[in-house]
């Protein structure tokens, strides 16, 4: 790695949502910078892509579901040990407040703030007991600094991952342990390329003519971010939200 501080050579590093788009790509990235990385997906072929993607050896599979903590506990305590969580696996849900049915809340709570609870939980309980501090990165979005028309379930759930990396950030610091938030602007990937191609073709053209940088973000834009977070280059930072949005927030 030709700058230290990004090296992650002899760290383990757990990934979920690591099947698709961004997670996939921070897979790919901290196994490029040297880490051992434990993929975990419910989306068992997505992962072998994956895995290949990166090189098989340096990548290890996990099939599950991020909304059952003890298939969690199971899968990181097979790594053996571990220095870095990146929790990036969510899903989508867009419906006006005066639609939103309870289980519409209940399922993107479970798997968009629940999910990365867990992963947090589990993962600061290891590196505590590891002794050897870690790094802890969690997805939030760009809908937390938005109303967004339809996010109410998501946007909600978002700023509940928001808050939870502020709070775990201040208690597990004394350990060495930091906890930053990447909230990224519109990037593509199969979960934006799932949404009605007329909100796609507005968020598009909007990025393109009022984000500073022009253009959508695409998933290796938000995995340089929690590369950067899960190394030594951010050994003083923690707490922080970093958002990877072109320069705007989501102009929808
Ligand atoms: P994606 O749909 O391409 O990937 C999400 C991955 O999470 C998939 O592989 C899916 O199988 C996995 N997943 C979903 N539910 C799961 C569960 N219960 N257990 C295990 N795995 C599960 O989506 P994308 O765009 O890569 O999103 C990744 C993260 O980034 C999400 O948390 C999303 O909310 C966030 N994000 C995405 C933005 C975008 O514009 N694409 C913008 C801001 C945040």
């Amino acid at each position: 790695m030709a700058v230290k501080a990004y090296d992650l050579s002899g760290r383990t590093a757990f990934v979920t949502g690591a099947a698709s788009g961004i997670g996939r790509a921070c897979a790919v990235l901290l196994a490029e910078a040297g880490a051992t990385v434990h993929a975990a997906d419910r989306d068992a072929r997505g992962l072998e892509d994956t895995a290949a993607l990166a090189g098989r050896e340096s990548v290890r599979v996990h099939p599950l579901d991020v909304t059952d903590r003890t298939q969690l506990r199971r899968a990181l305590a097979s790594c053996g040990r571990l220095d870095v969580l990146a929790a990036v696996a969510g899903i989508m849900h867009s419906s006006p407040v005066l639609e939103t049915r309870d289980e519409d809340l209940d399922r993107v709570w479970a798997v968009n703030f629940k999910g990365v609870l867990y992963a947090c939980q589990e993962a600061a309980g290891l590196m505590i007991g590891q002794g050897s501090g870690g790094s802890i990165v969690t997805m939030a979005s760009g809908a937390v600094d938005t109303g967004g028309a339809g996010l109410l379930c998501y946007g909600v759930a978002k700023a509940a991952v928001v808050q939870l990396t502020k709070t775990l950030a201040t208690e597990v610091g004394p350990h060495g342990i930091r906890v930053n938030a990447v909230a990224p602007g519109w990037v593509r990937t199969p979960m934006t390329d799932r949404s009605d191609p007329a909100a796609q073709a507005r968020v598009e053209s909007s990025m393109t003519r009022l984000a500073p940088l022009g253009r959508v973000g695409e998933p290796e834009d938000v995995a340089h971010a929690v590369l950067y977070l899960a190394s030594d280059a951010s050994a003083f930072v923690t707490g922080q939200i970093l958002r990877p949005n072109g320069g705007v927030a989501m102009p929808w």
